[in-house]
């Protein structure tokens, strides 16, 4: 039996109470962190709470035949932080489960696909969701500008995901907004309204901070961030954006 459980939004303990449940009743207990970097800071009582251990594994493990192999003995459940399956790539776990008759269950949980809703844009209007990768030496790739486009042609919001892979190495806001610049710069047609692109960090913790990508502060934010690009404005919208500054 495979559990795949969504932590919630930012803290460990925004866990559903549902899960606490099935997690007493597992044999064991993975946790993976790679898809974002959320507060597990709550790990130790959790483990109290609920008389085991929780490994935290790294994505080869996750990929790796492992949890398969377990879940066909035992009840093993993985916590996986925001909304299970929302931007992550667990649905082949639980397509390998269905493959081998393995018994799967999933707990969503809150994601930051849903809790943008707070900057008042509404969730109606948003269309594909990209994310911007750190860039290297060798690796500096600029096809999600063209969800970008494509969104903004439709009158849709872009949610714009940055990518982290620890508190040192993660995508910032001020190098997020500079390669957007840089490529709507380079392509000469002017697109996106600069004035109401949002920037989002760490929403969900008691740190949240959601800002105008004009604001001076952003070059202070944390991991995990988001932008988003917005598409047409209606009057609620426009209302909305008023009260970010
Ligand atoms: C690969 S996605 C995983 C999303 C997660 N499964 C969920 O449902 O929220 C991770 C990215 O989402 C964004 N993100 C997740 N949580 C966030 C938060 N609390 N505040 C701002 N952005 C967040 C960041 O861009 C981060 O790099």
């Amino acid at each position: 039996m495979l559990y795949l459980i969504g932590t919630g939004l930012y803290y460990l303990n925004d866990l559903p109470l549902r899960a606490l449940e099935k997690l007493k009743n597992c044999d064991e207990v993975f946790l993976e962190r790679y898809t974002n970097l959320n507060d597990i800071s709550f790990l130790e009582q959790l483990e109290n709470q609920i008389g085991k251990k929780i490994d935290i594994i790294e994505r080869e493990t996750v990929e790796s035949e492992l949890i398969i192999e377990k879940a066909s003995k035992n009840k093993v459940a993985l916590l996986i932080p925001g909304d299970p399956l929302a931007a992550t790539t667990h649905f082949s776990l639980i397509a390998e489960c269905k493959n081998r008759d393995i018994k799967t269950e999933i707990i969503h949980s809150s994601s930051i696909f849903s809790a943008v809703g707070e900057t008042g844009l509404s969730l109606y209007k948003f269309g594909g969701t990209t994310s911007i990768p750190i860039y290297d030496e060798h690796f500096h790739p600029e096809s999600f500008f063209e969800v970008i486009e494509e969104n903004i042609k439709c009158g849709y919001h872009s949610l714009v995901l940055l990518e982290v892979r620890n508190k040192e190495k993660f995508v910032s806001a001020l190098d997020a907004i500079q390669i957007l610049k840089n490529i709507e710069n380079k392509k000469g047609i002017p697109i996106v309204d600069w004035n109401n692109v949002i920037v989002i960090s760490k929403l969900g913790s008691s740190d949240q901070k959601i800002y105008k990508s004009g604001n001076e502060e952003i070059k202070n934010l944390n991991p995990p961030l988001s932008l988003i690009v917005p598409g047409k404005l209606n009057e609620n919208e426009k209302e909305a954006l008023k009260f970010i500054d």
